[in-house]
């Protein structure tokens, strides 16, 4: 599997490490996804050797893609609120490159990933104007798109609204934390939105992560942001086929640094 268009994609995710070989052409998985737990504590370490046995067990030697939950600036990881905090600096683009021993590695953000993919192959897919995805799990990520260009590490999730971090009241593990029922939990989904709708004023907004697949449970209680309101159509996929997206050359991310080693 050497074609050019074939690139492994890996998802880094707070829980488990989900991989598999993607045609970027056609935003589709070319092998299962397989999967691994993250490693407690989720180290680069032991992130890394993570990443090497999914790789090996797919038999992959061709470019590598990777969605990172933090933040990463010229293959430095800057923040990973979510994981261990000895990612801080830590130059993730060249320790999976030699780790992996294979001929190109990018990495960007997770949501990026997730933004990216929806906007070419999902529910962004031909939408004009601005597209902001953001992603409700753990904690919250975000993708900023204009007419299908990323605006890359926007980190929205930690924008500050009524003095907190927006993961702390409309996250997935912020309703499961305070036991909040899908109203109450919908209905700060819903002040967060509008907050960013007046910040962005996007023509289309795209809910991922998990809760995408449950909609019905939320949706009515985000009424009052006037754009239109669409769950991810993408699922667990999108974060798998974005992150193999970064590793084609010519895709916007400026969070990406390539790197090459010679054959
Ligand atoms: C991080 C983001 C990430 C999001 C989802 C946030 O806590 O700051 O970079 O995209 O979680 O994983």
């Amino acid at each position: 599997m050497n074609d050019s268009h074939l690139i492994l994609g890996v998802d880094i995710g707070g829980t488990s490490i989900k991989a598999a070989v993607v045609d970027t052409r056609k935003g589709t998985l070319a092998t299962a996804v397989i999967r691994t737990k993250t490693p407690r504590p989720a180290t680069p370490k032991g992130v890394v050797v993570a990443i090497g046995e999914l790789a090996k067990r797919l038999k992959w030697q061709g470019p590598v893609g990777v969605g990172f939950p933090g933040l990463i600036k010229h293959g430095v990881v800057r923040r990973a609120p979510n994981l261990d905090a000895s990612w801080v600096r830590h130059e993730i683009v060249e320790h999976l490159r030699r780790a992996l021993g294979v001929p190109f590695v990018a990495v960007g953000n997770d949501a990026d990933a997730a933004g990216l993919a929806e906007a070419r192959f999902g529910a962004g897919r031909g939408v004009r104007g601005t597209v902001v995805l953001v992603t409700l799990g753990t904690g919250i990520g975000s993708a900023v798109l204009h007419n299908g260009s990323l605006l890359p590490d926007t980190e929205l999730g930690h924008l500050e609204i009524g003095g907190q971090d927006a993961e702390q009241f409309a996250s997935t593990v912020a309703r499961e934390r305070n036991k909040w029922s899908w109203e109450q939990w919908g209905r700060n989904v819903d002040r967060y939105l509008t907050t960013l709708e007046y910040m962005l004023a996007p023509d289309l907004f795209i809910i991922g992560g998990g809760v995408s697949a449950d909609p019905e449970r939320f949706f009515r209680y985000l009424e009052t942001a006037e754009c239109k309101i669409v769950p991810a159509t993408m699922g667990n996929d999108a974060g798998i086929v974005g992150a193999a997206l970064f590793a084609v050359p010519g895709v916007k991310s400026l969070s990406r640094k390539r790197s090459r080693v010679k054959a």
